[in-house]
């Protein structure tokens, strides 16, 4: 199964990629996490990333297309992938389904979480992450089970992304919803899209998406 999860930021991506792994044995390839990786680790690409996710801004083309076609030629994305948050704009779906064509590869299914803008700065700004598994919370409407213990992994600290506070999530979202409806225009066309209602509770959402998912 080869599959694209888009939408917009706190579309609730990352949260729904995080179900689909524990049914779907595919590997999760989000760009935003592979940045966040290198950031931490200070590596050449991971200090030219930063300069444009703390401004809110996507990464350069030739930077993200690189690190995605490196990825997808590695032997665990031959069972399938879930990319998430790749591609973002239509220079990189073109890459991407040049990459795909390289090795007879083609998408299964695009998903699109659907989102109204006005409700994703509120998802940003409550939004907590695990530091020890990376599991994503927030404070209203996906708090852990039990307060400041993570449900997956029971560590007790969590932390904020930089790139959550609001002067950076104004410019975030203006730079995506730009750029989001000509790519859902062209996966409609490619007759791949699927547009799931996003502003249901989490469990709902992910079955709307696993109903999808299971008639591929
Ligand atoms: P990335 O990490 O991909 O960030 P993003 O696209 O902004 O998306 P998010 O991770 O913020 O949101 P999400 O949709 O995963 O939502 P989540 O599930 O966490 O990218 C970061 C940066 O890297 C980009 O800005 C860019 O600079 C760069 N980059 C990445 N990819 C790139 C590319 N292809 N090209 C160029 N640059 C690139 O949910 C959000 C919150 O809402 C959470 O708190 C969650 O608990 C809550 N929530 C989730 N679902 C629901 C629900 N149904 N109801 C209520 N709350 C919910
Ligand atoms: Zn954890």
């Amino acid at each position: 199964m080869n599959l694209v999860l888009m939408g917009l930021p706190g579309a609730g991506k990352g949260t729904q990629a995080q179900k689909i792994v524990e049914d779907f044995d595919i590997p999760h390839i989000s760009t935003g996490d592979i940045f966040r990786a290198a950031i931490k680790n200070k590596t050449p690409m991971g200090v030219e990333a930063k300069k444009y996710i703390d401004k809110g801004e996507l990464v350069p083309d030739e930077v993200t297309n690189g690190i995605v076609k490196e990825r997808l030629a590695q032997d665990d994305t031959k069972k399938g992938f879930m990319l998430d948050g790749f591609p973002r704009n239509l220079n990189q779906a073109d890459a991407l389904d040049k990459m795909l064509a390289e090795s007879n590869r083609q998408l299964d299914a695009v998903i699109n979480i659907h989102v109204e803008p006005d409700v994703l700065v509120e998802r940003l700004s409550g939004r907590f992450i695990c530091r020890n598994c990376g599991a994503t919370y927030h404070k209203i409407y996906n708090a852990p089970k039990v307060e400041g213990t993570c449900d997956v992994c029971g560590g007790h600290d969590f932390y904020q992304r930089d790139d959550d506070k609001p002067e950076t999530v104004k410019n975030r979202l203006d730079v995506n919803i730009k750029l989001n409806t000509p790519l859902v225009d062209y996966y409609q066309k490619k007759g791949v899209l699927h547009t799931i209602d996003g502003q249901q509770d989490i469990d709902k959402v992910y079955e709307d998406v696993k109903k999808v998912l299971n008639n591929l």
